[in-house]
């Protein structure tokens, strides 16, 4: 089965086609990164109107790279089916791709199917695999992204996966700590990749040497939750200090880098492993942005051979966000419904 998967729920516009939910057979991406950059954040209304900029063109690449000099129109033809993120993520840059996949579903009579975008960060971990490679259920997922942090159990029952929460951040997400601490110290945006080249700066002999220490909050409490706001008052509050006494310099941004990058790979891998222990898992699978940190996956890596875990992280470029696992999703939890029944749902979980 071919499906054309569909992502637009933030500031990336992607279409991929992706055969059996596993094997890519070409992706297009455009991203307003530039845009945001200059600000250190979104703005939805900003990446609402650069998802219209892109989305036709995206789509036209997507189709001329899986077939090349052939009309975009007769390579829709070999397509199998559509899908869609529908939630979450901003309601304008979400409206964009649905709009988009109705009108090509109602022209071409295709099935339509609606994706949970949290849903498809898991399934990246299905895509490039033979399915006897495929994780084994049940399993426990984290994502960890710009917008969310969250415990997931996956079982399967028959063909269909069922997804339970087990618990989540009670403030702000994994991704939205880096991005914010990165606006703070002025390194840039995105916050996660900004930060992560920066602790990288901090010489050997230094690591683990910064002045001051940042709190992992939660960590120590026997429940699945994450708390990210308070490390994020944390950074704001010593670099201040630091500010006032004139310290605030390239050397002391890197050891803030550095001690950001593990703490929050610290709470994500500690609430993690709690939760592996706590259910009968066959697997253990990461998703989201936040886990393209090489630091994270280290940990993780460490962890998971320390505990003999079967450990699946997508492949970075599959991490973040694009329309391949947008593609997977539609193929491995197949669930058609009438265009006109596929609606925005900016608050959608699991
Ligand atoms: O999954 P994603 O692309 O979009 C959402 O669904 O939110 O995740 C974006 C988030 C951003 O907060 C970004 O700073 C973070 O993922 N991120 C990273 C890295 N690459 C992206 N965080 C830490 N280390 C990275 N290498
Ligand atoms: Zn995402």
């Amino acid at each position: 089965m071919i499906i054309l998967g569909i992502e637009t729920s933030c500031d990336e516009t992607s279409v991929a086609i992706v055969e059996n939910g596993h094997q890519v057979l070409s992706v297009a991406t455009a991203s307003s990164e530039a845009l945001h950059q200059k600000i250190g954040g979104i703005i939805p209304e900003s990446a609402a109107r650069e998802q219209l900029v892109g989305i036709i063109p995206v789509l036209e690449e997507a189709l001329l790279l899986f077939q090349p000099q052939t009309d975009p129109r007769q390579t829709l033809e070999k397509i199998d089916c559509l899908a869609i993120t529908h939630g979450p993520g901003l309601i304008g840059s979400l409206l964009v791709g649905i709009e988009t996949a109705k009108t090509l579903s109602m022209a071409t009579g295709k099935p339509l199917i609606p994706v949970n975008h949290l849903e498809a960060h898991i399934f990246a971990n299905w895509l490039e695999k033979k399915p006897d490679q495929f994780p084994k259920m049940p399993a426990l997922a984290l994502i960890a992204s710009g917008g969310h942090t969250e415990l997931v159990l996956v079982k399967k029952k028959g063909k269909k996966y069922q997804f339970s929460f087990l618990g989540g951040t009670r403030d702000d997400a994994s991704g939205e700590c880096f991005d914010k601490c990165a606006r703070v110290l002025d390194l840039g945006y995105p916050g996660g990749p900004a930060i992560a080249q920066s602790a990288q700066e901090v010489p050997e002999k230094l690591i683990n040497k910064a002045p001051f220490s940042l709190p992992r909050p939660m960590i120590d409490q026997d429940v699945l939750d994450f708390s990210f706001s308070g490390l994020k008052t944390a950074v704001i509050n010593q670099a201040q200090k630091l500010q006032q006494k004139n310290l605030l310099n390239k050397e002391m941004k890197n050891f803030f880098a550095w001690e950001i990058q593990e703490a929050i790979s610290d709470c994500l891998v500690i609430k993690t492993i709690q939760a592996s222990k706590r259910y009968p898992i066959r697997s253990l699978l990461l998703g989201g942005g936040v886990t393209a940190n090489r630091v994270l996956r280290e940990k993780f890596q460490k962890k998971a051979k320390e505990l003999k875990l079967d450990l699946f992280i997508p492949k970075v470029s599959f991490c973040t966000d694009n329309g391949i696992i947008i593609g997977a999703a539609g193929y491995f939890n197949y669930q058609p419904l009438p265009w006109e029944k596929v609606i925005a749902q900016p608050s959608l979980r699991f």
